[in-house]
């Protein structure tokens, strides 16, 4: 298939057309399967720990207040859904490790960011008509790590496994894993089973881009969005080692250090999809190309000196609100089976913190809501 853009040139970006989504063969079971993969993870942290925690992203480092701005004079391809218009909204960010359990940082892990912006108006994905969010749900890799929801459901099956093996076995398995991968990256491989079970760089999570690695909706074309640390001081954290011998939150640590003294930038960035051979709606594993279609600057969230994380704000944010692709508008509808796999996952898992803790999830609809 080599769909093009508008005019033929591969540089415009494409409309979307439904037949660019198709159902994965099972898909429908795949998604149970991962709905009651991820509920039994959840399960055996609750019991582990005696607080709900998210099946997956369990284990927070940064719980940050900030703000987003959308930039002037965007051109129209670029100028949809939350970034039609300049304008500024609070946002809450939150910085996490992959697994569904509270591990000690020596076990070196992918990380994820998870933006709300709020009090945004306009068409609402189904599910969140009430709501005044737009999520954004990012990881520290431009490529999910499995093409398909059903080799998605492989990896969860092995995790929910390792869910509860003790914390010296994990460590151990951890150190091997990292050598392993820095071997393998050497040699110039990297291997995602390595890293999502404990091999991945540990690296300073401020230094990190981030990328939602799956395409959404954006207007009437597709894209993927990535935030992207531009303050000088985030930049100098780039590729940065944390020490975490003898550190169980040494990346909470790190971050609480940083925002004690300073704020932080980045900026909000989307890739247009130009060409439907080479940036696959239907494939998070493969990495749209830039040199067909660089990440752009729509927006730019900025962050003051602040203690970002503490048991209150644990509670207000771990505990008491939830981010998922399927918050947000219709015109950032997220695309592919592995997002649509995505929307009954993340909802069982609040669902469950929810019921578990007795109160309800908080959707702040205007600055004044926000708990932190
Ligand atoms: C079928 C695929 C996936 C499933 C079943 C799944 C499932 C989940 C679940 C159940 C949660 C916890 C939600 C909550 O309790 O509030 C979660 C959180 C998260 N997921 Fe996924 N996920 C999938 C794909 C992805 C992808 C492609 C990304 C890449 C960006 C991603 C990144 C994250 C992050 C960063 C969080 C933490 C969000 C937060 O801080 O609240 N997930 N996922």
């Amino acid at each position: 298939m080599s769909a093009t853009g508008a005019g033929g040139g591969a540089s415009q970006p494409l409309p979307y057309d439904p037949a660019y989504e198709t159902p994965e063969p099972d898909e429908a079971e795949t998604t149970a399967a991962l709905v009651e993969t991820m509920r039994g993870i959840a399960e055996t942290t609750y019991q582990d720990e005696g607080v709900p925690l998210r099946s997956v992203h369990a284990k927070s480092h940064g719980l940050l207040r900030g703000r987003l701005q959308v930039l002037e004079g965007l051109p129209a391809a670029l100028a949809q859904g939350l970034f039609a218009r300049p304008a500024e909204y609070p946002v809450v960010l939150r910085f996490s490790t992959n697994p569904g359990d509270l591990l000690d940082d020596s076990i070196s892990v992918p990380r994820g960011l998870a933006v709300k912006v709020v009090g945004v108006e306009g068409a609402r994905l189904p599910g969140s008509e009430s709501a005044r969010e737009q999520d954004f749900v990012l990881v520290n890799a431009p490529v999910f790590a499995a093409p398909t929801a059903k080799a998605f459901l492989g990896s969860a099956r092995l995790l929910a496994k390792t869910t509860d093996t003790p914390q010296g076995l994990k460590k151990a398995v951890s150190a091997v894993l990292r050598t392993a991968e820095a071997a393998l990256e050497a040699v110039g491989g990297q291997s995602a089973t390595l890293t999502q079970m404990g091999g991945h760089p540990n690296t300073h999570p401020l230094g990190d881009s981030y990328f939602s690695a799956t395409p959404f909706l954006y207007g009437r074309c597709m894209a993927k969005f990535a935030v992207v640390p531009v303050a000088p001081s985030l930049l100098a954290l780039r590729d940065r080692k944390v020490s975490v011998s003898g550190r169980p939150d040494a990346l909470r640590e790190e971050i609480l250090a940083h925002f004690a003294a300073q704020g932080a930038e980045w900026e909000l960035r989307v890739q247009l999809c130009t060409d439907l051979a080479a940036m696959p709606i239907e494939d998070p594993s493969v990495e749209w190309p830039e040199a067909m279609s660089p990440y752009v600057t729509v927006a730019r969230i900025s962050a003051g000196a602040q203690p970002s994380w503490s048991e209150a704000r644990s509670r207000a944010v771990d505990l008491g609100m939830a981010f998922s692709p399927w918050q947000g508008l219709a015109a950032h509808r997220p695309l592919g089976a592995v997002n649509r796999a995505r929307r009954p996952a993340y909802r069982m898992s609040s669902a469950f913190r929810a019921e578990r803790s007795g109160c309800p999830m908080h959707h702040p609809r205007s600055a004044d809501e926000l708990p932190i």
